[in-house]
């Protein structure tokens, strides 16, 4: 079979499908596109019909791919770590403004937010947590692979970070409510980094309660959150006695990080 009629054929978005065959072929997307005419490898063909049925069945590309690019990173990806989102670059991106010295990220996954944190500021120290050991064993591969020196801790938010204080702490938490309609699309990521009680906020309530205690004066907290959690979530900053409190939005428009910052001077 042709290049270009196993496209042609492939019954899926026809972007995916590029994605797809250039992946078994061993081919960037530009050389596939240049070999359109030519007879595909019976090996990779066979590959290729895999991966259709996967992905017909929902099974995202990045999980399919084994990968996602995050802030100019490759990271490795896989069911046990929630696919890093471009919506979460603007969580990195606050956080670099502020140039904290030290930075926890809580729930890191892949170590997305972690990674790139240190990747664009080598000095800074940066510590994360996570509580599912499969997702921190992502983290740290992809931390080796990228030669980047993160301190990972396994644990509950701050439990492994017990008597810690940092400048800065970033979290892209679950934050999805317990049966929220848009799950059903989600149903091949790690529920435990989606789902966060009935109103999607546990997760948030746990941090935003907790971060005072491990928070140097005048240190920033920023969480990402869903659509329309914004106001609740600057209340339960106002609740914690947080000040400077605010909402950034994502490049779509959609009030995505709400953050304060702890009485005191930096
Ligand atoms: C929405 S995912 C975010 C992953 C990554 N930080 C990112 O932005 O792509 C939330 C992460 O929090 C982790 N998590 C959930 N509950 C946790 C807890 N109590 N303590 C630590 N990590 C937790 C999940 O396993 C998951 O990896």
């Amino acid at each position: 079979m042709k290049v270009r009629e196993a496209i042609a054929g492939a019954a899926i978005d026809l972007r995916e499908a590029r994605i797809l065959l250039a992946e078994v072929c061993g081919f960037s997307q530009a050389s596939l596109a240049a070999s359109a005419d030519e007879e595909i490898p019976f090996e990779a063909e066979n590959a290729f019909r895999g991966l259709l049925e996967k992905r017909k069945k929902g099974v995202p590309v990045a999980y399919l791919l084994g990968r996602k690019e995050f802030y100019g990173l490759e990271l490795a990806v896989n069911p046990s770590v929630l696919i890093p989102r471009p919506e979460t670059e603007l969580l990195v991106d606050l956080a670099l403004e502020r140039k904290p010295p030290s930075v926890l990220d809580l729930g890191t996954g892949s170590g997305a937010i972690a990674l790139a944190l240190k990747c664009h500021a080598k000095k800074t120290r940066v510590t994360a947590t996570e509580a599912d050991l499969s997702a921190l064993a992502t983290a740290r591969r992809n931390a080796t692979k990228l030669n980047l020196g993160i301190d990972f801790r396994h644990g509950r938010w701050f439990e492994p970070v017990a008597g810690e204080r940092f400048e800065l702490i970033v979290s892209n938490p679950p934050y999805v409510a317990e049966g929220d309609p848009h799950l059903k699309d989600l149903s091949f990521e790690p529920q435990a980094a989606l789902v966060a009680g009935p109103d999607g906020l546990d997760c948030i309530r746990d941090i935003v309660a907790g971060a005072g205690a491990h928070l140097s004066p005048g240190g920033w907290l920023l969480l990402e959150h869903g659509l329309g959690q914004e106001r609740a979530v600057r209340a339960l900053f106002s609740d914690a006695a947080f000040a400077s409190i605010a909402t950034w939005p994502d490049l779509a428009g959609i009030p995505r990080v709400t953050g304060g910052r702890l009485h005191g001077k930096r």
